[in-house]
Formats: C-alpha cells, sequence, structure tokens
C-alpha cells in the first residue's frame, strides 16, 4: 500500500472499528450513571446492540484495534463491573417474576443462549466423564442458574450444587428450581471457603470473583481426576466478560479442552482436570 492510500477493506474495518467504540464508550457512560440497573428501555437497548457488535468472530488484529484503544482500556477497567451488576439485575428481575407468575424458567428470555452454551460445554465434558450419577457444582450460579437447571433436565440422576455468596440469589434460584421442577442443592458461601473433595465436576461462572484464590483453592481441596469448566472470554467478547487470566491457572490443572465459538453463547468455556503430583 502507497503512503497515504488507504484500501477499502481497512478504510471499513476502522470505520467499524470506530462505530464499536464509540457504542462502548457510550454505554460505559451510561452504566457509570445509572445506580439501579433494572432492566429499563434504554438499557435494554444500548446492551443487545453492544452484545450483537462484539459477537461476531472477529480476527485478533481487529479485536485488539478496539480493545487497546486508549478510550477502551480506560472504560475496561469498570465495564465488566457495571455489566455484572445488570446481569445480576436482570437474573433477579426475570426470577421475581417467575416466583410472582408461578410460570418456570423456560420463559428467561435469554434461555436460547443458556442453553447453546450448555450443548457446547456438555459435548466437551462427555468425552471425558460420564455424567449419569456424580457430583456437580456451580459457582457463583446466581438468581437465574439455567445452566444448572438445563443439566440436571439431562442428566436426572446427577447431584448439582448451586454455590453462590449472596442469599438473596440463592433464596430466588431455590424458588425458580422449585417451581421449574429442577431439584438441585443451594449452598450460601464465598466459594473460596467451601471444600471440593467430593465434586467430580466443577463450572465456575464468569462473573465470579476472587478467581487466582479460588483455583489454589480448588486445587488443594479438590481431588485428583476433578474436572473443572472455567468460563471466560475470547476476541471481542473480552468486553463483556473479563477473560481468565492463564497465569491464574495452578500448575495442576491439566487443559482439556475448550468450547467451540458459537455466535449465540457469548462465552468460551475452558476446560481442566485436576492431576495433583502423588
Ligand atoms: C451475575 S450473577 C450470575 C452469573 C450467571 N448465571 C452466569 O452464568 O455467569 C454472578 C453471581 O456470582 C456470585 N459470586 C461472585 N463471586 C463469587 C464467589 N467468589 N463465591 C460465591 N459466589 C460468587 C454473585 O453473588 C452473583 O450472584
Amino acid at each position: 500500500m502507497q503512503h497515504g492510500i488507504v484500501s477499502g477493506a481497512e478504510n471499513s474495518s476502522a470505520y467499524e472499528a470506530h462505530v464499536i467504540i464509540s457504542h462502548i464508550v457510550k454505554t460505559g457512560e451510561y452504566l457509570a450513571g445509572l445506580a439501579d440497573k433494572t432492566p429499563q428501555e434504554i438499557l435494554n437497548r444500548l446492551l443487545s446492540s453492544l452484545v450483537q457488535m462484539v459477537s461476531p468472530a472477529y480476527g485478533e488484529n481487529f479485536s485488539r484495534q478496539v480493545i487497546d484503544h486508549p478510550h477502551i482500556a480506560e472504560k475496561l477497567s469498570c465495564l465488566p463491573a457495571y455489566l455484572g451488576e445488570c446481569e445480576y439485575a436482570l437474573e433477579k428481575f426475570w426470577a421475581c417474576k417467575i416466583a410472582r407468575d408461578e410460570s418456570d424458567y423456560t420463559c428467561f428470555p435469554y434461555l436460547g443462549n443458556y442453553v447453546a452454551l450448555v450443548r457446547a460445554e456438555l459435548a466437551v465434558l462427555e468425552k471425558h466423564i460420564d455424567l449419569q450419577q456424580d457430583r456437580m457444582c456451580f459457582i457463583g450460579s446466581g438468581p437465574m442458574p439455567i445452566s444448572a437447571f438445563e443439566i440436571k433436565r439431562q442428566y436426572p440422576a446427577l447431584t448439582i450444587s448451586c454455590i453462590d455468596r449472596e442469599n438473596e440469589a440463592l433464596d430466588l434460584a431455590h424458588k425458580v428450581g422449585e417451581l421449574s421442577g429442577a431439584k438441585l442443592q443451594y449452598i450460601h458461601a464465598p466459594a473460596q471457603q467451601l471444600d471440593y473433595a467430593d465434586q467430580a465436576v466443577i463450572f465456575i461462572a464468569s462473573m465470579t470473583t476472587g478467581k487466582k484464590e479460588l483455583l489454589r483453592h480448588i486445587a488443594r481441596t479438590g481431588q485428583n481426576g476433578t474436572l473443572i469448566g472455567i468460563r471466560s472470554t475470547e476476541g471481542l467478547r473480552k468486553i463483556l466478560y473479563k477473560a481468565l487470566d492463564e497465569r491464574d491457572v495452578p500448575k495442576e490443572f491439566k487443559f482439556l479442552g475448550k468450547t467451540e465459538y458459537k455466535p449465540e453463547h457469548v462465552n468460551t468455556t475452558l476446560f481442566y482436570r485436576l492431576e495433583k503430583e502423588s
């Protein structure tokens, strides 16, 4: 390319990056000033555009162009936390509605996204374990533990525990579970304080905080052979959820594989097996 002449493709990708950056900045500013993040019209519109914009499988160069932009670097320090508040508020809103209407979890508007993610996760997990009659837990399960409900529906003999440090989240999850006929266990505790010796599979939700300490704690208290699924993000979807810092993964975790990219779910789940030296 001659100096000063920009090809059509570069031009359109620079324009696309500009549109995405402007939207991220606008959304970040709006969220910073919004104390109550319960679903509401402007918020819903901004968030669904944001998810649509960052969901395609962009290449690493384009993703870096956006993520490393100085306006974005500054927003990224608080955006995932704001989005976590929005996700919690959304789940709470729907869990309360389900409890009031005595309906079940299948009316949750993002059910399809969770079903797609669980399908992708089970496709990896089933290569490594027979899930018929084991114990599994979901850390950071929140007020609408759809993933746990869906896995229980497919594997009724599996014992599944939802772990959350918020009483409110667990109470709502329990109510929705009962109305949906999903018999799960509910454990109220910060995940870093539990013992994982009897768990065959441990899922860690992307919004779980204190992951570095938690992963070390699992390596200490878990049994050899335990499978760990950590929800993370790749590409431009890192804007929505903080990606797992792989330096935080203990050496006792042996990488098994990850879910494949699908536009229906923003997470990539990384799977490990706990292999401690004897
Ligand atoms: C946004 S919500 C639900 C997440 C969502 N269902 C998902 O699939 O990612 C995140 C939940 O994680 C819980 N949480 C975060 N860190 C935790 C920790 N270290 N121990 C226990 N619960 C945690 C919060 O209390 C909150 O209810």
